[in-house]
Protein backbone atom coordinates (compact mmCIF):
# COMPACT_ATOMS: atom_id res chain seq x y z
CA UNK A 1 0.00 0.00 0.00
CA UNK A 2 1.32 3.07 -0.73
CA UNK A 3 1.74 5.93 1.68
CA UNK A 4 -0.85 8.55 1.48
CA UNK A 5 0.53 12.29 1.95
CA UNK A 6 -1.19 14.74 4.85
CA UNK A 7 -2.67 16.64 1.84
CA UNK A 8 -4.73 13.34 0.75
CA UNK A 9 -6.00 12.93 4.16
CA UNK A 10 -7.80 16.54 4.13
CA UNK A 11 -9.04 16.91 0.85
CA UNK A 12 -11.15 13.30 0.51
CA UNK A 13 -13.79 14.97 2.71
CA UNK A 14 -15.08 18.32 4.19
CA UNK A 15 -14.55 16.59 7.95
CA UNK A 16 -12.49 13.83 9.83
CA UNK A 17 -14.74 12.68 12.50
CA UNK A 18 -12.82 12.50 15.54
CA UNK A 19 -13.83 9.38 16.76
CA UNK A 20 -13.27 8.21 20.70
CA UNK A 21 -14.32 4.49 21.02
CA UNK A 22 -14.46 2.56 23.94
CA UNK A 23 -16.07 -0.83 22.79
CA UNK A 24 -14.23 -2.50 19.95
CA UNK A 25 -17.40 -4.06 19.30
CA UNK A 26 -18.72 -0.59 17.72
CA UNK A 27 -15.37 -0.09 15.87
CA UNK A 28 -16.48 -1.41 12.47
CA UNK A 29 -19.87 -0.31 12.26
CA UNK A 30 -19.29 2.45 13.39
CA UNK A 31 -16.78 2.89 10.49
CA UNK A 32 -19.08 1.31 8.05
CA UNK A 33 -21.84 3.68 9.45
CA UNK A 34 -19.45 6.48 8.14
CA UNK A 35 -18.20 5.43 5.36
CA UNK A 36 -21.98 4.76 3.81
CA UNK A 37 -22.65 8.42 4.78
CA UNK A 38 -19.48 9.52 2.51
CA UNK A 39 -16.72 9.82 5.20
CA UNK A 40 -13.87 7.64 4.47
CA UNK A 41 -10.72 8.91 6.29
CA UNK A 42 -11.26 8.17 10.05
CA UNK A 43 -9.74 9.23 13.01
CA UNK A 44 -9.09 6.98 16.15
CA UNK A 45 -7.89 8.56 18.97
CA UNK A 46 -5.54 7.09 21.26
CA UNK A 47 -7.53 7.93 24.23
CA UNK A 48 -9.06 4.98 25.40
CA UNK A 49 -7.43 1.92 26.28
CA UNK A 50 -9.29 -0.22 22.87
CA UNK A 51 -8.28 2.06 20.72
CA UNK A 52 -5.16 0.23 19.26
CA UNK A 53 -7.46 -2.78 18.63
CA UNK A 54 -10.03 -0.78 17.11
CA UNK A 55 -7.77 0.74 14.52
CA UNK A 56 -6.92 -2.89 13.92
CA UNK A 57 -10.71 -3.92 13.74
CA UNK A 58 -10.99 -0.84 11.23
CA UNK A 59 -8.09 -1.76 9.32
CA UNK A 60 -8.81 -5.07 8.85
CA UNK A 61 -12.09 -4.95 7.97
CA UNK A 62 -13.42 -2.37 6.65
CA UNK A 63 -11.34 -1.73 3.08
CA UNK A 64 -13.26 1.54 2.28
CA UNK A 65 -12.08 3.05 5.29
CA UNK A 66 -8.83 4.84 5.52
CA UNK A 67 -8.24 4.55 9.91
CA UNK A 68 -5.56 7.16 11.50
CA UNK A 69 -4.47 7.40 15.02
CA UNK A 70 -5.39 10.58 16.79
CA UNK A 71 -4.05 12.07 20.25
CA UNK A 72 -0.73 11.12 18.97
CA UNK A 73 1.62 11.81 21.68
CA UNK A 74 4.90 10.38 21.79
CA UNK A 75 6.55 8.85 18.78
CA UNK A 76 6.33 5.31 21.21
CA UNK A 77 2.34 6.17 20.04
CA UNK A 78 3.03 6.35 16.42
CA UNK A 79 4.85 3.40 16.21
CA UNK A 80 1.89 1.54 18.44
CA UNK A 81 -0.72 2.78 15.92
CA UNK A 82 1.46 2.25 12.35
CA UNK A 83 1.38 -1.40 13.65
CA UNK A 84 -1.95 -1.62 14.19
CA UNK A 85 -2.81 -0.64 10.39
CA UNK A 86 -3.19 3.32 10.79
CA UNK A 87 -2.19 5.19 7.94
CA UNK A 88 -1.92 8.64 8.99
CA UNK A 89 -1.71 10.44 12.41
CA UNK A 90 -2.86 13.44 14.04
CA UNK A 91 -1.45 14.91 17.18
CA UNK A 92 -2.55 17.40 19.46
CA UNK A 93 0.50 19.52 19.38
CA UNK A 94 4.06 18.92 17.82
CA UNK A 95 7.68 17.57 18.71
CA UNK A 96 10.24 16.74 16.39
CA UNK A 97 9.89 13.19 18.00
CA UNK A 98 6.75 12.55 16.83
CA UNK A 99 7.49 13.76 12.99
CA UNK A 100 10.24 11.46 12.58
CA UNK A 101 8.70 8.85 14.07
CA UNK A 102 5.88 9.29 11.82
CA UNK A 103 8.01 9.63 8.85
CA UNK A 104 10.26 6.39 9.87
CA UNK A 105 7.07 4.32 10.42
CA UNK A 106 5.43 5.63 6.77
CA UNK A 107 2.70 7.74 8.38
CA UNK A 108 0.83 10.88 7.06
CA UNK A 109 0.94 13.14 9.99
CA UNK A 110 -0.97 16.27 10.44
CA UNK A 111 0.68 18.35 13.04
CA UNK A 112 -1.18 20.33 15.72
CA UNK A 113 -0.39 23.55 16.49
CA UNK A 114 -2.00 26.67 18.43
CA UNK A 115 0.60 29.55 17.94
CA UNK A 116 3.07 31.27 15.22
CA UNK A 117 6.42 29.30 16.97
CA UNK A 118 4.74 25.91 16.55
CA UNK A 119 4.10 26.77 12.89
CA UNK A 120 7.36 27.66 12.37
CA UNK A 121 8.68 24.73 14.09
CA UNK A 122 6.35 22.27 12.29
CA UNK A 123 7.65 23.80 9.25
CA UNK A 124 11.32 23.93 9.91
CA UNK A 125 10.77 19.84 10.10
CA UNK A 126 8.86 19.96 6.06
CA UNK A 127 5.28 19.56 7.78
CA UNK A 128 2.86 22.34 5.74
CA UNK A 129 -0.49 20.54 6.53
CA UNK A 130 -1.43 21.20 10.04
CA UNK A 131 -4.18 21.23 12.60
CA UNK A 132 -5.12 23.83 14.14
CA UNK A 133 -6.13 22.83 17.36
CA UNK A 134 -8.17 23.85 19.64
CA UNK A 135 -8.82 25.63 17.10
CA UNK A 136 -12.34 27.52 18.04
CA UNK A 137 -10.75 27.99 21.77
CA UNK A 138 -7.93 29.62 20.38
CA UNK A 139 -8.90 32.02 17.85
CA UNK A 140 -11.35 30.28 15.19
CA UNK A 141 -11.71 31.84 11.75
CA UNK A 142 -10.22 35.18 12.99
CA UNK A 143 -6.84 33.16 14.26
CA UNK A 144 -6.32 31.67 10.65
CA UNK A 145 -6.99 35.03 8.47
CA UNK A 146 -4.10 36.72 10.72
CA UNK A 147 -2.05 33.89 9.69
CA UNK A 148 -2.87 33.46 5.99
CA UNK A 149 -0.56 36.50 5.53
CA UNK A 150 2.62 35.46 7.08
CA UNK A 151 1.93 31.75 6.46
CA UNK A 152 0.82 32.07 2.69
CA UNK A 153 1.81 28.36 2.41
CA UNK A 154 0.44 26.50 5.59
CA UNK A 155 -2.85 24.80 4.72
CA UNK A 156 -5.10 23.73 8.13
CA UNK A 157 -7.49 21.43 9.61
CA UNK A 158 -9.46 23.28 12.08
CA UNK A 159 -10.40 21.16 15.11
CA UNK A 160 -11.54 21.76 18.39
CA UNK A 161 -15.26 23.38 18.89
CA UNK A 162 -16.10 22.47 15.50
CA UNK A 163 -19.56 21.87 15.00
CA UNK A 164 -21.99 21.51 11.69
CA UNK A 165 -22.92 25.33 12.19
CA UNK A 166 -19.60 26.97 12.30
CA UNK A 167 -17.70 24.49 9.74
CA UNK A 168 -19.09 26.44 6.37
CA UNK A 169 -17.58 29.72 7.90
CA UNK A 170 -13.83 27.83 8.56
CA UNK A 171 -14.03 25.56 5.23
CA UNK A 172 -14.65 29.14 3.37
CA UNK A 173 -11.02 30.46 4.19
CA UNK A 174 -8.21 29.74 1.59
CA UNK A 175 -6.20 28.17 3.72
CA UNK A 176 -8.50 25.84 5.30
CA UNK A 177 -8.68 22.13 3.28
CA UNK A 178 -10.80 19.96 5.55
CA UNK A 179 -11.85 20.45 9.68
CA UNK A 180 -12.09 17.81 12.30
CA UNK A 181 -14.89 16.89 14.89
CA UNK A 182 -16.13 14.80 17.22
CA UNK A 183 -20.06 15.77 16.40
CA UNK A 184 -20.18 12.59 13.98
CA UNK A 185 -19.91 10.14 16.56
CA UNK A 186 -21.97 11.23 19.41
CA UNK A 187 -21.19 8.60 22.45
CA UNK A 188 -25.43 8.49 22.68
CA UNK A 189 -25.52 6.94 19.13
CA UNK A 190 -22.35 4.56 19.83
CA UNK A 191 -24.08 3.56 22.80
CA UNK A 192 -27.51 2.94 21.63
CA UNK A 193 -26.15 1.22 18.21
CA UNK A 194 -27.92 4.09 16.05
CA UNK A 195 -25.96 3.62 13.19
CA UNK A 196 -28.24 5.41 10.97
CA UNK A 197 -28.01 8.22 12.80
CA UNK A 198 -24.04 8.17 12.04
CA UNK A 199 -24.46 7.89 8.54
CA UNK A 200 -26.90 11.12 8.40
CA UNK A 201 -24.50 12.74 10.36
CA UNK A 202 -21.84 11.82 7.70
CA UNK A 203 -23.95 12.62 4.99
CA UNK A 204 -24.93 15.94 6.38
CA UNK A 205 -20.96 17.01 6.28
CA UNK A 206 -20.53 16.08 2.79
CA UNK A 207 -21.90 19.45 1.16
CA UNK A 208 -19.97 21.64 3.86
CA UNK A 209 -17.60 22.84 1.16
CA UNK A 210 -20.09 24.48 -0.44
C1 LIG B 1 -10.46 16.47 20.14
O1 LIG B 1 -9.27 16.25 20.09
O2 LIG B 1 -11.20 16.17 21.08
C2 LIG B 1 -10.99 17.09 18.92
O3 LIG B 1 -10.43 18.33 18.76
C3 LIG B 1 -12.47 17.14 18.86
O4 LIG B 1 -12.93 18.24 19.45
P1 LIG B 1 -14.49 18.46 19.46
O5 LIG B 1 -15.06 17.44 20.39
O6 LIG B 1 -14.65 19.86 19.98
O7 LIG B 1 -14.96 18.28 18.05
Amino acid sequence: MSNLTALQVMQDAPVIPVLVISDVAHAVPLAQALVKGGVRMLEVTLRTPQALACIEAIARSVPQAVVGAGTVRTSDDARAAARAGARFAVSPGYTSGVGQACRDAGLALLPGVATSSEIMAAQEDGFNELKFFPAMQAGGAAMLKAWSGPFADVRFCPTGGVTVSNAPELLALSNVVCVGGSWLAPLDALASGDWGRITQLARDTTTLRG
